[in-house]
């Protein structure tokens, strides 16, 4: 059986990896409907060698698809979700506008594959924040084995994850600074090229940032504990692709640091890098792959519960296009 697909947001830079990604893991797609604003309708995109005309989403009808990918910013996503839902499309959002509403299934496959049953709900399933997805892959096997009672984690996150004007961006400003000239300040509240910004996403009333915010409630919802105690800073940091993440956690029962690489070791979707000089990076390891790279994995000499770890991934594949199409795998494997 194969399925008719729309992915909104196909000039964008996630929307472009999913369709990428779709004819790599060989998705069976019988029609792609391209879909973006009325700016770039008329374009063309190349998917299984042909090219494939992009369309207006504002006059596309989402009755002619049984799964959207959708990658276009929240309003997007909060316009055109539900009447794709409406029409019989399965939506897999990526965006963070559906991610809190307690009927709309949150998924990581590793972590919590069984929520998608919950899809019929509302036909939409969310694709969760790249940093939360990530650090969920990782900690997944230590919770399940002896519980997480608190999690403090900095991140270390590419400016891919603020889409393409910021790739741009960053290149732009190394250029103007090593010609010796006064770099443009755009996409971030400071200049990014040599630099680095604790500041993702807006301000909330407690001093977080939306972004931190993120991590912490869809670490409940996906992990389905509202016990863990989860202590985010996120930082952007001057890299292309891939969010590092350094995570400090304590434990409910104590392990040891070799217990816990024998627990990675064998979940999946972790590329395990035991050995102390091998930690992973984000160039060179996480780029351009599907896997959570750990590294790093240590006792916390101040604390008697405490791990300590080094995650890498690629933020536009694990941590949004992949994950989105392992969703829908799942999905038509046992569902559709
Ligand atoms: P468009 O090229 O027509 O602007 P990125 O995250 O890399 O900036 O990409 C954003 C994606 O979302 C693009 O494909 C963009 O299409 C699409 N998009 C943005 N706003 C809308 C909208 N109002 N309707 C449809 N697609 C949109």
């Amino acid at each position: 059986q194969a399925f008719d697909v729309a992915v909104l947001g196909a000039t964008g830079l996630v929307g472009q990896n999913i369709i990428e990604i779709l004819e790599q893991r060989e998705f069976p797609v019988n029609t792609l409907y391209p879909l973006a604003s009325a700016r770039s309708a008329g374009e063309k995109i190349k998917f299984k060698g042909k090219d494939v005309t992009v369309l207006d989403a504002e006059t596309f009808d989402f009755s002619k698809t049984q799964i959207g990918f959708f990658s276009a910013g929240g309003s997007t996503s909060a316009k055109y979700a539900p009447i794709a839902a409406e029409a019989g499309c399965v939506v897999i959002d990526n965006t963070s506008q559906f991610r809190y509403e307690a009927d709309i299934p949150l998924v990581v496959p590793e972590v919590n594959a069984h929520a998608i049953a919950d899809f019929r709900n509302r036909n939409i399933i969310a694709n969760p924040n790249c940093s939360t997805i990530q650090m969920m892959v990782a900690l997944k096997p230590i919770q399940d084995a002896v519980g997480i009672a608190r999690i403090n984690v900095a991140t270390y996150q590419s400016v891919s994850g603020a889409g393409r004007s910021a790739i741009e961006e960053l290149a732009k400003q190394c250029n103007a600074l090593l010609s010796g000239r006064e770099p443009q300040v755009e996409a971030f509240s400071r200049q990014i090229a040599f630099n680095v910004i604790p500041q993702i996403d807006v301000f909330q009333n407690n001093d977080y940032t939306k972004e931190e915010m993120k991590m912490v409630w869809e670490t409940h919802k996906i992990m389905g504990d509202e016990s863990i105690l989860v202590n985010p800073t996120a930082v952007r940091v001057p890299v292309f692709y891939g969010h590092g993440e350094a995570i400090h956690i304590e434990t409910h029962q104590p392990i040891d640091a070799e217990e816990v690489k024998a627990l990675l070791a064998a979940a999946p979707g972790i590329t395990l890098m035991a050995n102390r000089e091998d930690f992973p990076t984000q160039v060179g390891n996480a780029s351009g792959k599907d896997d959570v790279f750990v590294g790093r994995i240590r006792n916390d000499i101040s604390h008697p519960n405490g791990i300590n770890m080094w995650v890498v991934a690629d933020n536009v594949r694990k941590g949004a296009a992949t994950n989105s199409i392992q969703i829908a795998e799942h999905l038509i494997r046992d569902y559709l």
